[in-house]
């Protein structure tokens, strides 16, 4: 445990780094209210503080991304795609062989507060499959249980998540008995946070005794995991590949033979599943080349004749989509996320932050008067020695839930695990009948614990005996679950 500074010497630090003001109420408050403020105010990392206001406030901003010498980052095409079918062969061996030494752990984010979709709760805890409403945890659950069981390995579980859901998430794995899996193999890991400031750089108070602070993002996850031990936990079970996903995407294969075989091959320490876009303008980021090293260019960022840009052929030239799902090498974590000089960059938003004036009267403001900061996982990948980028199809890889409403919405979720699980049935030589989207006529779901992916599916559907018959409702799950 570490010790909390004294009140007196957490004033001084404060008041040398400019930020006294966030004391202005103590002779004001109670004797609880003291504690939580001091406790708060020893976590803060003043120095961080003070570089981020430099960069950010006063020195215009980092970043500044030119795009005049943008190129497409290369990737490695799917075999259906002109790919090498022996090399992804090759790649998928070595993958279920990293898989069966026990060398990989799954890692999710779910630290964001998935305000967009409306929902009071951790986005886990939201339910999503098409007959038994299971929540994305579950289906991550069980695609891992599945693993361990297809690979004979155990496979570790490390969940983002923050103070805000942190307490509700656990609850949630405990009231489902962990969904079937070894509580001593699920961590938690309860990301950062960074005050947010006003626009002199002044630390904001949300209430007398509160410090505004605000997650430090998903590129906060890879300090967390070194500052919470997890990768010395890592370390300890020879776990050296972290496949890392997204909470909000219930289509990802959680572990991956093949993207984790690429990775190894590559000796690669960051690797990266890319989606063709859908359509020009999709909200996604690119991968791109800059002064030859690989960047994700989020599509808020990348010029719009950029993104339309197309080749001769037709084809759109930045058409790789950063979908965020990787693979990092432990080690890679050890030293971004950890004292090294290579560190995530932290990048400013601007936001309407309630606050507490000089005078103690909380101010909820009509336009932007905060800033707050967070670091993008993506942004590892130009620190990353070999980064492999390879093909994802996006039927096997991606929906997110994000939207209540319209595009990546529970409903297109729900419609595409639909025709994801036609599409493993089609592979088995099932076919269903299906309307013009390929969406079929019935509902039903395959088990995550059943089969975690389509190869996966196709085995275990062969061995089904006797075979499920398919129908409206029907759950394809083998026998005993
Ligand atoms: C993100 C990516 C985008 C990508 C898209 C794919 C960014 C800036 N953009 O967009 O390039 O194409 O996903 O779906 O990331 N999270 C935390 N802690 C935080 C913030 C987020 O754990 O402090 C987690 C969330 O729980 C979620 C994930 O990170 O699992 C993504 O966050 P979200 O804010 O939904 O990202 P998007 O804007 O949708």
């Amino acid at each position: 445990m570490t010790t909390i500074p004294s009140i007196d010497s957490l004033r001084t630090q404060f008041s040398q780094a400019g930020q006294g003001h966030v004391f202005r109420f103590w002779d004001d408050l109670n004797a609880e209210d003291q504690a939580k403020l001091l406790q708060r105010a020893s976590e803060i990392d003043l120095q961080e503080v003070a570089q981020l206001v430099e960069t950010h406030l006063k020195g215009g901003g980092a970043h500044q991304q030119g795009f005049d010498h943008l190129e497409p980052a290369p990737y490695i095409s799917l075999p259906e795609n002109g790919g090498d079918a022996a090399k992804w062969k090759e790649a998928e061996a070595v993958g279920e062989q990293a898989l069966r030494a026990g060398r990989v752990a799954a890692f999710t984010v779910a630290g964001g507060q998935g305000t967009r979709l409306g929902y009071d709760g951790p986005k886990g805890t939201f339910p999503v499959t098409p007959v038994t409403q299971k929540t994305l945890f579950q289906v991550f659950a069980e695609k891992i249980a599945r693993s361990a069981e297809r690979f004979s390995s155990d496979i570790h579980w490390f969940i983002l998540t923050s103070e805000i859901n942190n307490d509700q998430t656990v609850n949630a794995f405990e009231e489902n008995d962990f969904f079937g899996l070894n509580p001593d193999q699920v961590h938690f890991i309860v990301q950062g946070l960074v005050p947010a400031v006003d626009a002199d750089g002044k630390i904001l108070l949300s209430d007398q005794a509160t410090i505004a602070m605000t997650p430090d993002g998903h590129g906060g996850s890879l300090r967390a995991l070194v500052r919470s031990g997890a990768t010395a936990l890592m370390a300890e079970k020879g776990i050296d590949c972290i496949s890392y996903f997204q909470v909000d995407n219930p289509l990802i294969p959680c572990l991956d033979p093949a993207f984790i075989g690429f990775h190894i091959l590559g000796n690669s320490e960051c690797s990266s599943k890319m989606i063709p876009k859908a359509y020009p303008l999709e909200k996604v980021g690119h991968f791109c080349l800059q002064n030859g090293d690989t960047v994700v260019i989020e599509y808020s960022d990348l010029p719009e004749e950029k993104q339309q840009e197309t080749l001769p052929d037709g084809s759109l030239r930045f058409v790789s989509g950063s979908v965020a799902i990787h693979v990092f090498d432990r080690a890679f974590i050890e030293r971004v996320g950890g004292g090294s000089d290579a560190k995530l960059p932290f990048h400013r938003a601007d936001k309407k932050i309630p606050f507490v004036n000089a005078r103690g009267e909380i101010v909820k403001p009509e336009a932007s008067n905060g800033i707050k900061f967070e670091m993008f996982v993506f942004d590892a990948l130009p620190l990353a020695k070999n980064p492999v980028i390879i093909e994802g199809a996006r039927a096997e890889n991606f929906s997110p839930v994000k939207n209540a409403e319209g595009v990546d919405s529970p409903k297109t979720c729900k419609e595409d695990q639909l025709r994801q699980f036609a599409g493993w049935l089609k592979a088995a030589g099932v076919d269903l009948a299906k309307d013009d989207n390929g969406t079929p006529a019935i509902t039903f779901e395959i088990s995550p614990r059943f089969a975690a992916d389509k190869q996966d599916f196709v085995s275990q559907w062969e061995k089904l005996s006797p075979q499920t018959e398919i129908c409206d409702g029907v759950v394809i799950q083998g026998e005993g679950m």
